[in-house]
């Protein structure tokens, strides 16, 4: 079986567990629609400034979210420590844009990590390379002071080597205030964006080799994401957003490390508005075509703010803990599979456990390609019933080299059933 190349950082874990939480969390959550609300209303400082003086979560519990993650089946999650727009979740010694000094008043980073490593979960920040509120970030194509008519003029009193020295500082903050972290998740580099005169930022800006060595020498095992515009061989996981990769990731021919960021409804942050909230099927199928393909999941939640995930998040994080209760040893330490699997199914293997994911339940037969004589025993994962491969008395001869399943008439009551193969 397919074996990703190695990496700097310690993926091992990673490549068993296959399944994470991502929280977005922020100033936005009060606006509520969208975490790109300063860039795509242009919102000055001065007029984004209600939300940092109404900002208090008064609802907020970790706890609650951490057991909620893990009753999902979730095995690490990655938290926003600061987004684009440029507020931080702990008390950074750097700035004064940071929630201990809004009517919370308190850290929110040093609980959340403490409530997830209680439930077992593993620990990644992500840390935006962006910040529309810092008064050294130089204003670029993507800045909400984009079409401000001074913009040039602006940016010649701002000093991209001091906003670095910021953004490296706040890096080593990170990484020596809460123990050991097993991933640092940057966002993001976009050297080649111009705009009015204004060109993009990459690793020059970021200084992302110095900004990469600070994080192997304070954390030698933690996995760094390919957002730095770093040579991608550099990053210990590549990261696909939003789109579900058809096969594995590979890098110079190289299968890689991957993992698929993904949402509920479309924004990351808390948006009270919006429709587009995926199926079950769609969530589950999620999942299984990732780990089928190699990958991991990341899966987005934006919390109120209250602090509180909302019920629908909610209702979708049971989705994935009613199957992942059956289903789990179908996902933890599976790869993609040396068989192809028959159309409207996917395949998971662990070794000697082939797991069979049906996604259109067929009528009766199931015809498994290449794999007759190599399986001992088949059961159903949800209730461990015995599956029989006895082909259609009828049409014996068409089997060829295949396995013929015989399933129920009646699809089992689960989103996706699996069917587990004991191979010889
Ligand atoms: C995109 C979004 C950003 C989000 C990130 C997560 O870059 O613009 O808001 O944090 O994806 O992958």
């Amino acid at each position: 079986m397919l074996k990703p190349a190695p990496t700097a950082g310690d993926t091992d874990w990673f490549t068993h567990d296959r399944f994470g939480l991502f929280i977005h969390w922020g100033l936005y959550a009060l606006p509520a629609r969208h975490e790109w609300i300063k860039h795509r209303e242009e919102i000055t400082d001065e007029a984004y400034q209600k939300y940092f003086d109404y900002f208090n979560p008064d609802l907020y519990d970790p706890t609650e979210w951490a057991k909620a993650a893990r009753a999902a089946g979730m095995k690490y999650m990655v938290v926003t420590s600061k987004h684009h727009e440029g507020f931080c979740l702990w008390d950074s010694q750097l700035t004064d844009y940071k929630v201990t000094n809004t009517p919370y008043g308190q850290d929110l980073l040093g609980p959340m990590v403490e409530a997830f490593r209680a439930e077992g979960l593993k620990i990644g920040f992500y840390h935006s390379l962006i910040d529309w509120h810092h008064p050294d970030f130089p204003i670029d194509g993507i800045h909400p002071l984009r079409n401000h008519p001074d913009a040039l003029e602006m940016n010649k009193d701002r000093d991209m080597s001091k906003y670095v020295e910021y953004l490296h500082g706040q890096t080593r903050e990170l990484l020596t205030e809460f123990g050991p972290l097993d991933i640092i998740w940057f966002d993001f580099s976009y050297p080649g964006r111009e705009y009015r005169g204004m060109s993009g930022k990459g690793r020059d800006d970021w200084q992302s080799e110095k900004l990469l060595k600070l994080v192997r020498e304070l954390q030698p095992n933690i996995m760094v994401n390919n957002r730095l515009d770093l040579p991608p061989e550099m990053a210990d996981v590549h990261t696909p957003e939003q789109y579900q990769p058809r096969e594995w990731l590979r890098i110079n021919g190289q299968p890689v490390v991957w993992e698929t960021c993904q949402t509920f409804s479309g924004s990351w942050g808390y948006h009270r508005d919006e429709s587009t909230w995926k199926s079950p099927e769609q969530l589950i199928k999620m999942l299984i075509n990732t780990v089928a393909t190699g990958g991991n999941l990341l899966m987005n939640v934006g919390p109120t703010a209250r602090g509180v995930f909302d019920d629908r998040a909610l209702a979708a994080l049971d989705v994935y803990a009613r199957w992942m209760k059956f289903h789990s040893r179908s996902i933890y330490g599976c790869t993609q599979s040396e068989f192809s699997a028959p159309s409207g199914c996917r395949y998971t293997q662990n070794e000697d456990r082939l797991y069979l994911h049906i996604f259109d339940w067929p009528f009766k037969h199931l015809y498994l390609d290449g794999l007759k004589d190599r399986v001992k025993y088949a059961q159903l994962l949800n209730d461990a019933s015995e599956i029989r491969f006895t082909p259609p008395r009828l049409a014996a001869d068409e089997a060829g080299d295949a396995l013929v399943l015989e399933l129920p008439v009646v699809k089992p009551d689960v989103v996706v059933p699996v069917v587990e193969l004991f191979l010889a």
